[in-house]
């Protein structure tokens, strides 16, 4: 009894959902952005598409600053654009308090770090599927996270690639190795009650869920049992 009840809180004590709003009912954002704050999320993930980075495109600016004012949730912006750089400041007064961009998106990754840094936003970095863990070896120091897409990036709904879980394992071990225990590993694409165990055991500190939480009718039980 005993025993459980130690389990559970270590397991639970660190994994936070980000919920990603690309499958609400937007044209009743408010509404939902009231169920992800009673489903206790926390974090509202907000996915950033140009249609150049990736072959779709979501929603941006303006939308950013009508969520930022509506909720006190944590803004976690996933920019999946070419250039980021030239956006920081724009995501940054939107609302955004986490920023992360696409390593293969950026010209010079350490000007995009030093940007979302100066405009006082935590720092993400994110890879493609087909992007391997050393590539983020000359950053890991540098971020608050590790955003690792366990679909291709670009669409809600798709199946989690089983082959990541050991992509996210090996950055596990980099962050040991190195002790950087402040590094938090964001797992996104594909993440259902299937699927997020997976994710956790092999080192995942964030898990994202759009559709699989968005289809449940108790979200906040949805959110809790990912969590376990
Ligand atoms: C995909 C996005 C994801 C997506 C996750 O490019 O980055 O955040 O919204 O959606 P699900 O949970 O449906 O895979
Ligand atoms: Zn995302």
């Amino acid at each position: 009894m005993i025993r459980n009840e130690v389990v559970d809180k270590t397991d639970m004590r660190n994994t936070e959902i980000s919920v990603s709003i690309l499958s609400a009912d937007l044209l009743h954002l408010q509404d939902e952005l009231e169920k992800l704050k009673q489903a206790d999320a926390d974090q509202l993930h907000f996915d950033v598409m140009d249609g150049q980075f990736v072959p779709n495109i979501s929603f941006g600016l303006p939308v950013l600053q009508a969520v930022s004012k509506q909720t006190d949730l944590f803004l976690d912006v996933h920019l999946m654009i070419r250039n980021p750089l030239q956006y920081i400041e724009n995501f940054a007064s939107a609302g955004a308090d986490l920023i992360t961009f696409h390593l293969e998106s950026a010209d010079d990754p350490f000007q995009v770090i030093a940007e979302i840094r100066k405009q006082h936003c935590k720092v993400g970095i994110s890879v493609k599927p087909g992007t391997p863990a050393k590539a983020l070896l000359p950053f890991l120091d540098l971020v608050d996270v590790i955003l690792i897409m366990t679909v291709e990036p670009g669409f809600g709904g798709q199946s989690y690639l089983h082959d990541m879980t050991e992509k996210i394992r090996a950055i596990k071990n980099m962050l040991q190795e190195r002790d950087l225990r402040n590094v938090r590993i964001e797992v996104d694409g594909g993440i259902d009650a299937g699927t997020a165990p997976e994710a956790l055991q092999a080192g995942a500190d964030i898990l994202v869920s759009g559709s699989y939480l968005f289809r449940q009718d108790d979200m906040k039980s949805a959110i809790m049992q990912l969590k376990r």
